[in-house]
């Protein structure tokens, strides 16, 4: 330890940057099957005797470099194959819900993909035992955390309508659900009966959108869906309308910086749409989107922006933002912003 000089205690003290793990954060953008580092991949393979391109974790790391969402997609669903049993499921998720903590997060809302198991030949018992286990330990330290139920587009509306029937036994598992994958071709519109279903039986709504289709994508999400957040959002920044209409409804949009630049939706973090969002009185937060795949957990998200200059008081917001939109009680809300305020200034 350093000793503490006249100067040093003197000093005024520093207040934590918004990346810092000291600063109470929700992840509301997250995808736990992205969370699955090369080593558990590794891991799983050998256990479940499923073969890999390579087992070495680093030459895995090496091959992730996308051109588009698609080219990400494609590695993510085979690399999935390596995942079998409910051992192989909690593990995922307890290297996730570890990895948040350590980064403050007091507050997660994890998205899983159940079609993609189940059409792989896993019981979809296996998925919910395995993830259950994982969140329940969590819970029991003392974090905040729950499952939303994202359904894979490009299955097709008529699967997902099967996976809300399926899911009825473990639907006290499950806060809400989404809409992910491939996203152009799959507009939101095609999910309105399957979206109107879950929210009869009161499940929470949100969907990705506009990470590479056009504003209609969006606006189909809000009108169609009647979704509460959107995930990504980026080209809504394209129509002015749009993005005024999301400021007066004050719809989060659940962005996620690293994983934009490596998909190549936005070339440069400087020219990252959160900004005009921002300007536009758009609430929006920062997750990690899919953290082994994208360089880095939530707190390297925050050191992205922070790195280019964005001002704290910019971030700090950002994380106000996430509480606020969080499918959390009031008690709940106004406990995590109160020691959000607290740790923002010491
Ligand atoms: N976009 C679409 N689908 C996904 C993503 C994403 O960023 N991550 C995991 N599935
Ligand atoms: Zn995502």
């Amino acid at each position: 330890m350093t000793p503490s000089t006249p100067a040093a205690a003197s000093a005024p003290a520093a207040v934590p940057l918004a990346s810092s793990p000291t600063i109470p954060k929700a992840e509301i953008h997250m995808h736990l099957e992205g969370a699955l580092e090369s080593e558990l991949l590794v891991t799983l393979a050998r256990r479940n005797g499923v073969q890999l391109p390579t087992y070495d974790p680093e030459v895995l790391d090496a091959r992730y470099r996308f051109g588009e969402l698609q080219d990400f997609l494609d590695v993510y669903f085979d690399n999935l194959a390596v995942m079998r049993t409910a051992e192989d499921f909690h593990d995922l998720a307890a290297l996730y819900l570890r990895r948040a903590r350590e980064e403050g997060v007091v507050r997660a809302e994890s998205f899983f993909n159940p079609m993609v198991h189940v059409r792989a030949g896993v019981p979809l018992a296996a998925v919910m035992e395995g993830y259950g286990a994982a969140f329940a330990d969590a819970r029991r330290d003392g974090l905040s955390c729950d499952l939303i139920l994202d359904f894979t587009r490009d299955l097709g509306a008529e699967a997902a309508d099967q996976m809300l029937t399926d899911i009825a036994p473990f639907r006290d598992m499950i806060i809400g659900v989404g809409l992910d994958s491939t996203e152009v071709g799959y507009p939101p519109v095609l999910f309105r009966d399957v979206f109107a279903r879950a929210e009869a039986d009161g499940l929470h709504r949100t969907c990705h959108a506009g990470e590479e289709g056009d504003p209609e994508y969006v606006r189909q999400a809000l009108d169609d869906l009647r979704v509460e957040r959107i995930d990504h959002g980026l080209r809504a920044v394209e129509d002015p309308e749009l993005l005024k209409r999301i400021a007066g409804e004050q719809i989060a949009v659940n962005v996620c910086p690293l994983s934009n630049v490596a998909l190549r939706a936005v070339d440069r973090m400087e020219q990252h749409p959160v900004f005009a969002m921002l300007e536009a009185g758009i609430p929006a937060t920062i997750s990690s989107d899919d953290p082994a795949y994208f360089g880095g957990q939530i707190g390297a998200n925050f050191a992205a922006l922070e790195a280019i200059g964005t001002p704290r008081d910019v971030l700090i917001g950002c994380i106000e933002n996430s509480f606020e939109a969080a499918f959390i009680d009031g008690a709940e809300r106004e406990r995590h912003l109160a020691a959000l305020r607290a740790a923002a200034v010491s």
